[in-house]
């Protein structure tokens, strides 16, 4: 282990990303490397419990990979790999299950939401919260950035490793949840907030005039170019606040408040700001994502680097329980 501590996180291939979870996720995490030496896997083992359709599987893990190398992510340093390429995590996953009490399963949300909507449950879909736990434990992780929808899945993943540890004597790091502040809710084209499952996104890295006319599209009041308008209820507002400084915010929340700025004037320059941070991890992207060798070589080096963990971590634990 470096000198850093470690922070490990995964990212479901299930869409292309949008400008929520640029904000929500990848953000964060690219800018953790300074702190932490940083893990990020494709969660395509989880994706399994809902997709279905194997060539937006395959192609979502390029634009992933894609994406980061775009974003910034310093693979020599860091590593980035697809979950399945880790087959040990499969095998620690089986271990883990024989100490994992059913009882447990049943109070995890997912699964309770899935019975409460007369979904059909896989039994993937029951223990997805032990694999997950694996894929934490496996890397001797310190450190766990996620959403508030993850809470549960890592208070889970700090039981089994508690009580793993007092059954077998210590083989596991007690990982800590970094739990993203609430970040401003990223309001989506329609005010509610960005979701794939509302239709209603902007996706992160499309191409600029794509862009441009989905934040052309985002929902405004009514008022006339002359009337005084509100910043604080206005979606373009507080989309703009995400990539803007106080003082730039305060400039246009002025402009807002005084009037004679029209919901275009103010669309344009909400694009301007995210453009110029876009602009640069755009170009880069359409670049890499079409050179297979390169994307492949990236996941390659992660899984080389995370594989050397986990073998190790998972050979402690056999030894721990007689295999
Ligand atoms: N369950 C997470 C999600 O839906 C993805 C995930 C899988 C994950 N394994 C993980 C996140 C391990 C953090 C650590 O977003």
């Amino acid at each position: 282990m470096g000198a850093k501590p470690r922070s490990l996180s995964g990212i479901k291939p299930t869409g292309i990303p949008h400008l929520g979870n640029y904000l929500g996720m990848i953000k964060p995490a690219i800018q953790l490397q300074e702190t932490h030496e940083t893990f990020y896997f494709i969660a395509d083992y989880h994706a399994l419990t809902s997709m279905r359709d194997p060539e937006q599987l395959r192609e979502h893990t390029y634009d992933l990979t894609a994406i980061f190398a775009a974003l910034g992510m310093d693979f020599e340093n860091n590593a980035f790999f697809r979950q399945s390429d880790i087959p040990e995590v499969t095998e620690l996953t089986w271990i883990l299950s024989c100490i994992t009490a059913k009882g447990l399963m049943e109070r995890a949300h997912a699964y309770k939401d899935a019975v409460a909507k007369n979904q059909e449950v896989s039994m993937g879909l029951f223990c997805y919260p032990v694999l997950m736990a694996c894929d934490i434990l496996i890397y001797d992780s310190n450190f766990v950035p996620v959403g508030q929808d993850q809470r549960q899945h890592l208070e889970i993943t700090r039981d089994l490793a508690i009580r793993f540890n007092h059954l077998y004597g210590e083989a596991f790091v007690i990982p800590e949840a970094i739990i993203e502040k609430e970040v401003a809710l990223i309001p989506g084209l329609d005010g509610r907030k960005m979701s794939k499952s509302y239709g209603n996104v902007i996706p992160l890295l499309a191409p600029e005039k794509q862009f441009r006319k989905a934040i052309m599209k985002i929902t405004t009041d009514s008022k006339a170019v002359d009337e005084a308008k509100d910043p604080d209820s206005c979606s373009v507002f507080a989309l703009y606040k995400c990539f803007a400084n106080a003082t730039e915010q305060e400039a246009l929340a002025e402009r807002y408040r005084s009037g004679g700025m029209g919901y275009g004037e103010a669309k344009q320059i909400c694009f301007e700001a995210l453009n110029a941070e876009l602009k640069e991890p755009r170009k880069i992207y359409q670049q890499i994502r079409t050179d297979q060798n390169k994307l492949d070589g990236i996941l390659e080096s992660g899984r080389d680097k995370a594989r050397a963990v986990a073998r190790q971590v998972t050979d402690r634990v056999r030894n721990k329980v007689g295999l």
